[in-house]
C-alpha cells in the first residue's frame, strides 16, 4: 500500500472519515481477497461488529408470497414484461403455514416479501399482518413490497408491521433512470423511505453492488445517501444477470466489491444490521460466510414452500430453492458455524435507540 492510501485508511478507520475522492479510493483500490488493505478493512469491520453484536447472527424468514409485479425494472427476473415467469400468489393461510413452520424452528421475524402487486389490497395486507401479530406476539414482522402512499404504509403499520425493506437501488437519479422505466424516480423512491421512517417503522434501505452502467461514484453517493437517510438496516448483494430481462448480457457484480463494501458499510454504521445475501451465496459457495466475516450480522432464508420457490427468480441460479426450511436452517447453521459465528432466537432488533 503506498503512502497516500494508508494515510486515507488510518483516517478512515480511526476516525471514521473520508472524502468522497478518498471513499472512492477506498472502495476501488486493492480489492484481491487478500491484499492489505483488505484484510485491514475486514478485521476492523470485524472488530466493530463483535464490539456491538459479539458473535450473534439474526436470522430472518423470508416469505415470498407473490410473484406478480406491476413495474418493469431493467434487472430484475420477475418483472411485469417477462411473460416466462410462472407467476403465483400465496393465500393468508398458505402464509401463516409458513409463519407457524418458522416459529417452530426458531425464527422471530417474518419478512413478507412480494412483487407489487395490486391484488392485495391494503385491506388484505392488513389482514395478513394482523393475523401473524394476533398468533405471534413476540415476532418482528417486516414487509418489503415495495412503494406505497403513506396512508398504506400507516395502516400496515396499525395492522402490527414493525420493519420494512425498501432497497434504494442507487441514489444517483441518472443511473437510476438507466435500471428502471420512466414511470420510476428516485426522488419517489426517496420520498417513500423516508415517510417509512417518519412513522416509525425500522427501515431497511440498500443497492445493488456492480449493476449496470455502476460507478465509484455511485457507491459513494449510495454511501452519502445512506449516512442521511440513517436505515436500521443496510441490505447490498452483487447484480447477477437474468436471461429474460434486458440486462441478459450484462456482467455481474463482484464478490470482492461486494465484501469489500460490507466492510465499509459496517465501519460507516457500527449498529446496521448488514444481510449477507442470498445473492452473494449465489455468486460464490462461500458468499454468505465471507460476507460475514467481512461485516455481516444476519442471514435471511427462505420460509416460502418449495413448491413456488423457483419461480420466485429474480436472478438466475439463485441458491436453496430445493430445500425445505428445516434443510436450510441446519446447513445456514453450520456455514455461520465455520464463519465463526452462531445463529440466535431473537427478534434481532437494530441495537440502538431509534431516532
Ligand atoms: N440481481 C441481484 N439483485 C437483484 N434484485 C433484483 N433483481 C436482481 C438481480 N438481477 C434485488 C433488488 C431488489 C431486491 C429484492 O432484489 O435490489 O430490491
Ligand atoms: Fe438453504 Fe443451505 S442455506 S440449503
Amino acid at each position: 500500500m503506498d503512502r497516500e492510501m494508508q494515510l486515507i485508511l488510518d483516517n478512515f478507520i480511526n476516525n471514521k472519515d473520508a472524502n468522497d475522492s478518498e471513499l472512492a479510493m477506498l472502495i476501488e483500490t486493492d480489492l484481491d481477497i487478500d491484499s492489505e488493505l483488505t484484510i485491514v478493512l475486514r478485521e476492523k469491520a470485524d472488530k466493530i461488529r463483535q464490539s456491538i453484536y459479539g458473535k450473534d447472527v439474526y436470522i430472518r424468514g423470508l416469505i415470498e408470497f407473490t410473484n406478480y409485479c406491476k413495474n418493469n425494472c431493467y434487472y430484475c427476473g420477475i418483472r411485469c414484461g417477462n411473460v416466462k415467469v410462472n407467476r403465483y400468489r400465496l393465500t393468508k393461510e398458505e402464509i401463516l403455514e409458513c409463519c407457524r413452520e418458522g416459529y417452530e424452528l426458531g425464527f422471530r421475524t417474518f419478512v413478507l416479501q412480494g412483487g407489487e402487486d395490486m391484488y392485495y389490497t391494503d385491506d388484505i395486507i392488513c389482514d395478513i399482518v394482523s393475523s401473524i401479530r394476533t398468533l405471534y406476539t413476540d415476532v418482528a414482522i417486516t414487509l418489503s413490497i415495495g412503494e406505497k402512499s403513506k396512508e398504506s404504509y400507516e395502516s400496515y403499520y396499525k395492522a402490527g408491521a414493525n420493519r420494512y425493506l425498501l432497497r434504494h437501488e442507487t441514489a444517483t437519479d441518472e443511473h437510476y433512470r438507466r435500471l428502471h422505466p420512466k414511470e420510476l424516480a428516485f426522488e419517489t423512491r426517496k420520498k417513500c423511505l423516508y415517510n417509512l421512517k417518519e412513522i416509525g417503522y425500522q427501515v431497511g434501505a440498500g443497492f445493488m453492488v456492480g449493476s449496470p452502467y455502476q460507478t465509484t461514484e455511485n457507491l459513494v453517493a449510495d454511501l452519502r445517501f445512506l449516512q442521511e437517510l440513517q436505515p436500521d438496516m443496510i441490505g447490498i448483494g452483487p447484480f447477477i444477470p437474468h436471461n429474460e430481462t434486458p440486462f441478459a448480457d450484462a456482467k455481474q457484480g463482484g464478490l470482492e466489491l461486494t465484501l469489500r463494501m460490507l466492510s465499509i458499510l459496517r465501519i460507516m454504521f457500527p449498529y446496521a444490521l448488514l444481510p449477507s445475501t442470498t445473492a452473494l451465496g449465489t455468486i460464490h459457495p462461500s458468499g454468505r460466510e465471507l460476507g460475514l466475516k467481512a461485516g455481516a450480522n444476519v442471514v435471511m432464508p427462505n420460509l416460502s414452500p418449495v413448491g413456488v420457490r423457483k419461480l420466485y427468480e429474480l436472478y438466475e441460479n439463485k441458491i436453496c430453492t430445493g430445500d425445505e426450511a428445516a434443510e436450510c436452517k441446519i446447513c445456514l447453521e453450520k456455514r455461520v458455524e465455520n464463519a465463526g459465528y452462531k445463529i440466535v432466537t431473537d427478534r434481532g432488533d437494530v441495537k440502538k435507540e431509534y431516532k
